[in-house]
């Protein structure tokens, strides 16, 4: 069965709303595993606008917890990395106007420092995923980096499929870097604006071994409760 990876930084987003300690993405970590995720995911942001670096010790030092790091490629970011020792990093790009993550990373651009960053995580025994575009050459790339995993953006066809435009290119792109680079020995994640719909559509690839979604389960929970929404997922992944 596919892995369902939760990620909790919207609690966080809630919270920091009125500066105090409440809703705690801890016990939303907590929560959401006893109620079947596989792994939690948190990505602390260069300007900490949802999770902060006491989130990151806190839910790292539960060893219930397996953690998902999100993480742009920086060395201080490494060092809170190897410091906090999370069993996965997910490294992302990141731009501080941004609302999210808008995109993947710029592999070509980046690629002394990613191998350095990739190099370290990979002795400590932190399995690295990078996020990128689907496309061919940053699966490749990807590979040669020594990544042990990519996460491919869907958050463009995520967005076709909202407005209910043609999103069958957008779905094939996915699927064949998702064959190509499973082929070559990575792990394959999806992740980005994903909702039941969307989720259904892509485990159809039988490549992708792990969703990683955040907003909307943390937005229909509202609705439904962490519970609820978990187990709807869970369904999904299992066919
Ligand atoms: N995967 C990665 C690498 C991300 O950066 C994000 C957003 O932080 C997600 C998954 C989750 O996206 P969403 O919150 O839209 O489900």
């Amino acid at each position: 069965m596919k892995k369902l990876g939760i990620n909790v930084d919207h609690v966080a987003t809630i919270r920091n709303a009125r500066g105090g300690k409440h809703p705690d993405p801890y016990l939303a970590a907590i929560q959401a595993i006893n109620y079947g995720a596989d792994s939690i995911t948190i990505h602390l942001r260069e300007d900490r606008r949802h999770i902060n670096d006491h989130d990151v010790k806190k839910i790292c030092k539960d060893k219930k917890i397996i953690v998902n790091l999100e993480m742009a490629a920086n060395y201080e970011m490494l060092k809170i990395a190897l410091k906090n020792k999370p069993n996965f990093v997910c490294i992302v790009p990141e731009k501080r106007k941004e609302v999210t993550t808008e995109g993947g990373l710029n592999l070509k651009k980046n690629l002394t420092k990613l191998k350095k960053i990739i190099s370290k995580l990979n002795k400590a025994n932190i399995r690295t995923s990078l996020f990128i575009n689907p496309n061919i050459n940053d699966v490749k790339l990807s590979k040669i980096l020594n990544a042990k995993c990519v996460e491919i953006h869907t958050g463009k066809l995520s967005d076709l499929i909202k407005i209910k435009k043609e999103f069958k290119k957008e779905f094939n792109k996915i699927a064949k870097c998702s064959i190509y680079a499973k082929k070559i020995g990575l792990q394959v994640h999806a992740g980005h604006g994903l909702d039941y719909k969307s989720t259904k559509l892509l485990n159809t690839i039988k490549s992708i071994k792990e969703f990683n979604i955040g907003h909307f389960i943390i937005g229909d929970s509202i609705f439904y409760g962490l519970k609820n929404v978990i187990q709807k997922f869970k369904k999904i992944l299992k066919n």
